[in-house]
């Protein structure tokens, strides 16, 4: 369920200013400051327009200023300071200051919190991918370090990435540390860990990419959702990360039809875009940052019209701390922001978007 919680103070904002100023520092006509996209996306029935931040990006007070404008982002999500080998970088030796670096500030500012992740098959620690555990001392491991981080960020999180990319394309299960030793099962143990552990209210998410149209991987993610369901597993939503390419994006039919599989009976998830980024194959050009907008308006607009989709987080804002160009090599400027700090024609198309 959603609220509307700017209503009122919109209502009353002429339709000139509900569009932000396309030039300058975001001020519109008469002074008045131009809503954001965080502003907009809750005028529009969404509980945040958010984005995630790497611990790289903290000593750069430009960068900075616009991450904590809380007009244009309501929620922060660290991109890298949560992860498992930073976190638990030697067994039983926890150490939060990544993701305290991200989660502090943002929560002083009045910025929800997305966390992101318990269980990876990426970004572990030496000790834990070089020593053959057994089953059992594995899932003890997995319980352990997510008892000591729920903890540890108890109440700070409106929502937790509880297990994140664990299928293949083709809808198997992936196979990693986790699958080898302890089997399937390892993700609802996962699940039940984090309810046993974080806040009452934080909500429990299985996030992936590639399931942003009904296929192979979003109809497994879909049975193991029904089977938690069925077995009495916790979970609350799914997490859709969107990191798109332009020219072969899902469209906006695809991604309502399949947050569907989620958001109606019998599961009745809530779901989200929760790491949303458009590549161009460089060199950027205008027709291309156009096409990038549509594809950003697009997936916004998706999320915007599904009931039970919660948000929108891009991950990151700003083109030169992107992931896709070390990922993608000849690929990048996914990001709202460009190299320069403007505001892109996606930044335009989402507040159009939204305002609309
Ligand atoms: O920490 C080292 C640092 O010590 C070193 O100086 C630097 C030199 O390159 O590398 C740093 O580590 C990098 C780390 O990000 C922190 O910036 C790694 O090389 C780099 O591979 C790592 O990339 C991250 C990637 O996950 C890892 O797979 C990206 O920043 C991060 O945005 C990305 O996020 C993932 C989500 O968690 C899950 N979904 C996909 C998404 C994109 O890949």
């Amino acid at each position: 369920m959603r609220f509307t919680t700017l209503s009122v103070v919109l209502a009353t904002t002429p339709l000139s200013l509900a569009a932000p100023a396309r030039n300058g520092g975001g001020h519109g006509h008469h002074g008045h400051k131009a809503p954001g996209l965080d502003d907009l996306a809750k005028e529009a029935g969404l509980l945040y327009f958010g984005t995630a931040i790497d611990n790289i990006s903290l000593n750069n007070t430009k960068y900075l200023s616009i991450a904590h404008n809380t007009s244009d982002f309501g929620q922060i999500t660290p991109s890298n300071g949560q992860k498992w080998m930073y976190i638990e970088p030697a067994r039983n030796v926890f150490n939060y200051s990544m993701g305290d670096a991200i989660i502090k500030p943002a929560k002083k500012n009045g910025q929800m919190r997305r966390c992101h992740t318990f269980l990876w098959h990426n970004q572990l620690p030496d000790w834990l991918t070089k020593t053959n555990y057994t089953k059992t001392e594995l899932i003890k491991i997995l319980e352990n370090h997510i008892k000591n981080e729920a903890t540890h960020y108890k109440n700070d999180c409106y929502a937790w990435d509880v297990v994140n990319e664990a299928f293949n394309d083709d809808g198997t299960y992936r196979k990693d540390l986790w699958l080898d030793t302890i089997g399937p099962e390892y993700i609802p143990l996962a699940f039940k860990f984090a309810r046993k552990y974080v806040g009452r209210e934080t909500k429990l998410y299985y996030n992936d990419y590639g399931i942003e149209r009904v296929n192979n991987k979003s109809l497994a993610v879909q049975a193991m959702v029904q089977k938690f369901l069925n077995e009495d597993i916790p979970i609350d939503g799914v997490g859709f990360q969107a990191h798109f390419t332009v020219g072969r994006a899902p469209t906006y039919d695809d991604l309502r039809n399949s947050m569907k599989l989620f958001t109606t009976k019998p599961l009745e998830l809530e779901v989200a875009l929760t790491e949303l980024d458009v590549r161009i194959q460089l060199p950027g050009t205008e027709e291309k940052l156009k096409a990038q907008a549509d594809v950003y308006g697009a997936s916004v607009k998706a999320c915007m019209d599904e009931e039970e989709c919660v948000g929108v987080t891009v991950w990151d804002f700003w083109d030169p701390v992107s992931w896709v160009p070390d990922t993608f090599p000849g690929y990048g400027d996914a990001c709202l922001w460009d190299k320069e700090y403007k505001r892109k024609p996606a930044y335009f198309k989402i507040a159009e978007v939204l305002s609309a």
